[in-house]
């Protein structure tokens, strides 16, 4: 045999011992705990044959306690490029079976790379963690690693989309990498995510809690709302994010990509011209105008299972993403709380770093009162929403469905935060309050008087703060002729080094 075919087949073999990482006997461990490898996992996520590996043969430098004789090629992270949908992203996945998947300072060299990589070429970052956390062997040095990866973080923000997968532990610090990217998505009851542990917690406060009650998928999704999505499986999950990215742009430069629909722009939903009740009291489901307006009724929701009170996702109409926000009138009446605004606040942040217009349905009664909210500063938070609307500059369409009262009517993408086009319903009630809180306030005040005079669109219209009131069952067409028109929509803001947003 040749000398090059030895250094052929020694490549092939250091190829396969490499693609084992830890052993066989760790890889089973991982599948018996119902997890797959990182391997297997970027296999799932990426299409087929489209990934190429970078750093495979990079190990550690530690010398720390016997780890001089412990090198296993790739040291616990699989890292490079690949393709979704034909799309170039850049990815990595940490490998539980080599040191628990524990972030060392190479590690995090080849998180940085492919990070870099990410930006200089305008592509999305996707990370898959399964960590448990800084390697103590390493000390300070898997600090700085992890002090690396969150710059980058902070830096791409804004750049290219960066989505976390939590696919196992993800404690500690660690957790601070996910909570600055977009999107978190947790797997029910394989993966957790805290800054301390139970038995930590246990010894500090005195609470007894389990791992899943303290940081699983569930307990993010809707109490904490640190992740955007909890999947029932890693496949769930992996094919959530391959969803998602097919309403995101490459990069803040570019477009979100065109989707072909058969659905009519001008297709009418003649159930829209009903679903308001004609008792003010009464709620309706606000999912179903979103599914009467957008292309084929398909919503991709975001932080489904978090403040239900507010909707937000995306959809696309006539072929083009766009983001939804919608004030939910069968939860806490659609009221805007601490959570319904920040979470709301994020979302209309991200369409705008991304070029993705934003679609409002109001039916809001205002925001939520008492000293749970004052106290959690709902002021500050509430804020955050009003910002988010005010500051973007991307195509923004609002339509008022039913109650627009207040603080929260300008909140919600009025015409004053710069909204482009805002329709109402002729059930739109756009006024400082409904009628019972105003002839508690004005004693001399009729109730039916005031609502003759302000519980309608038609004060907005006259003065121009709507542009035009229109009938429910041709929202679908309105929005989408509104949303073209805006196409080439360009706005500027004012010279800054960055805004101060009330966080
Ligand atoms: C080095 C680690 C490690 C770590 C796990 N391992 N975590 N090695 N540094 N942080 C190794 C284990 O020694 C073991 O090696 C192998 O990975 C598998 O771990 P097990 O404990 O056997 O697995 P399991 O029972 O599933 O438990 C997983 C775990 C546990 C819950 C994650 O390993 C654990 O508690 N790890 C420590 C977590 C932690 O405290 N990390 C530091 C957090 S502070 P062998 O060879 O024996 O099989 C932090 C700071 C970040 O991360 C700061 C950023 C700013």
């Amino acid at each position: 045999m040749s000398i090059q075919q030895n250094r052929i087949n020694e490549l092939v073999e250091r190829r396969a011992a490499a693609k084992l990482g830890g052993g066989q006997k760790r890889i089973d461990a991982q599948h018996q705990k119902g997890k797959l490898t990182a391997r297997e996992r970027l296999e799932r996520l990426l299409d087929a044959g489209s990934f190429e590996e970078f750093d495979m043969f990079v190990q550690h430098r530690c010398t720390n306690f016997g780890m001089d004789a412990k090198h296993v090629d790739g040291d616990g992270v699989v890292t490079g490029q690949g393709t979704i949908d034909g799309r170039l992203v850049y990815v990595f996945a940490q490998d539980f079976t080599v040191s628990g998947g524990s972030l060392s300072k190479t590690m995090s060299e080849k998180i940085c790379k492919v990070m870099d990589l990410a930006v200089r070429s305008g592509a999305p970052l996707i990370g898959l963690n399964d960590s448990g956390g800084a390697r103590i062997q390493e000390g300070i040095d898997a600090l700085a690693g992890y002090g690396d990866i969150f710059e980058r973080n902070i830096l791409a923000s804004g750049v290219v989309p960066q989505i976390s997968g939590i696919f196992g532990p993800c404690a500690g610090g660690a957790v601070y990498s996910p909570a600055l990217t977009d999107f978190t998505l947790m797997v029910k009851n394989t993966s957790y995510m805290f800054l301390t542990g139970p038995s930590v917690v246990k010894s500090v406060t005195g609470e007894e809690v389990t791992q899943e009650e303290l940081g699983g998928a569930a307990v993010h999704a809707s109490k904490s709302g640190v992740a955007h999505f909890a999947a029932a499986s890693e496949d769930e999950g992996i094919a959530t994010i391959r969803e998602l990215l097919g309403f995101l742009p490459q990069n803040n430069r570019e477009e979100a990509p065109f989707l072909p629909t058969n659905d009519p722009v001008s297709r009418v939903d003649d159930a829209l011209n009903e679903i308001v009740p004609d008792n003010p009291n009464k709620s309706y489901d606000m999912y179903r105008v979103i599914a009467g307006i957008v292309d084929d009724g398909r919503f991709f929701e975001v932080h489904k299972d978090f403040a239900r009170n507010i909707i937000v996702g995306f959809a696309h109409m006539n072929g083009r993403s766009v983001g939804v926000v919608a004030n939910q009138p069968q939860v806490l009446a659609g009221v805007l709380d601490i959570n319904a605004s920040r979470k709301a606040a994020r979302f209309v942040r991200f369409c705008d770093a991304f070029n993705i217009p934003l679609v409002t349905l109001v039916d809001v009664p205002g925001f939520l009162c008492g000293t749970q909210q004052e106290y959690g500063a709902i002021i500050t938070n509430g804020a955050k929403l009003l910002y988010a609307y005010g500051e973007a500059t991307v195509p923004k369409v609002t339509v008022t469905l039913r109650k627009s009262y207040g603080g929260a009517h300008i909140v919600m993408s009025c015409k004053q935060l710069r909204g482009d086009i805002n329709y109402a319903w002729p059930s739109a009630e756009i006024a400082v309050m409904g009628a019972k809180g105003a002839v508690e306030v004005l004693k001399d005040v009729e109730e039916q008087e005031y609502n003759d005079l302000f519980c309608n669109p038609y004060q907005a219209a006259q003065k121009g703060y709507i542009e035009d009131i229109i009938e429910p069952r041709n929202t679908r067409f309105r929005v989408i002729r509104a949303l073209e028109t805006l196409a080439g929509k360009h706005q500027e803001v004012p010279a800054k080094k960055h805004d101060n947003l009330p966080l």
